[in-house]
């Protein structure tokens, strides 16, 4: 079965050209399910109800989140809602939503969507290593197809983070940085894994910010207001051949598109 994972969707721009492009990339890579990082989906920062469900609406199964998953305060309650849209499982206890999701693909081929975050160079939050330890350790055997975005900034807790869960998981896919790695490969327990599977939305920008804005920021040391960039347009996924009987990914290989 074959897993299309788009990294960081962002702003208008990113939903656009993932509305235009992937009933097409469904039909023609024969995708059995559609994860998509959405934490920047509305403006840059965070999600909305009615974003997600247009995100949902255009054949996107699951939604992963990150850091900006509670930038719109109109966001709490679909957390509670929608639970095909996740945030990181190691928020606090008590935090809108949740960092797991369990379904079936349209095929029957059962899978389990995965949400963790770093804590190098971010907000510390729990431990994502020993909450993936208890998401795993609850899932029910039969679940093979196990995806995990890991939204994280410093690459080394990434590829730690591929290793620890080597052999248990179909694949480990890096979010957050919006910039593509070029270290997609498959490890030596069949886990699919590439450090961050890049942006997609406008990179004429600095990670999706107006660049102007942001050199600002550089040259000024002074606070800035936040603008979304909209020219350069890519979408940015990786595409995941996985063994429905085992779990193991078969091959993984990125699919970009360029736009305008
Ligand atoms: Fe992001
Ligand atoms: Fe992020």
């Amino acid at each position: 079965m074959k897993i299309l994972f788009i990294g960081d969707i962002y702003g208008h721009v990113g939903r656009r050209i993932v509305a235009d492009h992937l009933a097409d990339i469904r039909s023609s890579q024969a995708i059995d399910l559609v994860i998509a990082n959405a934490e920047n989906s509305a403006g840059g920062f965070g999600i909305t109800p009615m974003i997600g469900e247009e995100l949902i609406a255009l054949g996107i199964d699951v939604l992963t989140g990150g850091n900006h998953s509670f930038d719109k305060k109109e966001s709490y309650d679909y957390y509670a809602r929608q639970p095909r849209l996740l945030r990181p499982a190691n928020f606090p206890d008590g935090v809108p939503g949740s960092g797991i999701y369990q379904n079936q693909t349209a095929s029957q081929v059962p899978y389990a969507v995965l949400n963790l975050q770093g804590r190098t160079h971010m907000t510390p939050i729990d431990d994502p290593f020993r909450k993936a330890d208890a998401l795993l350790n609850s899932l029910d055997p039969s679940v093979k197809i196990r995806f995990v975005d890991f939204h994280a900034e410093a690459t080394s807790e990434k590829v730690a983070m591929g290793w620890y869960l080597n052999g248990r998981v179909t694949a480990v896919i890096g979010t957050h940085t919006h910039v593509p790695t070029a270290d997609t490969r498959i490890l030596s327990g069949g886990t699919a894994y590439q450090t961050d599977a890049g942006m997609t939305g406008p990179y004429d920008s600095v990670i999706g910010v107006d660049r102007d804005i942001i050199l600002h920021r550089f040259l000024s040391a002074m606070p800035v207001r936040m603008e979304a960039a909209k020219a350069m347009v890519e979408l940015h996924s990786v595409i995941i051949d996985a063994d429905q009987t085992t779990g193991r990914a078969l091959s993984i290989r990125r699919h970009t598109i360029c736009g305008e």
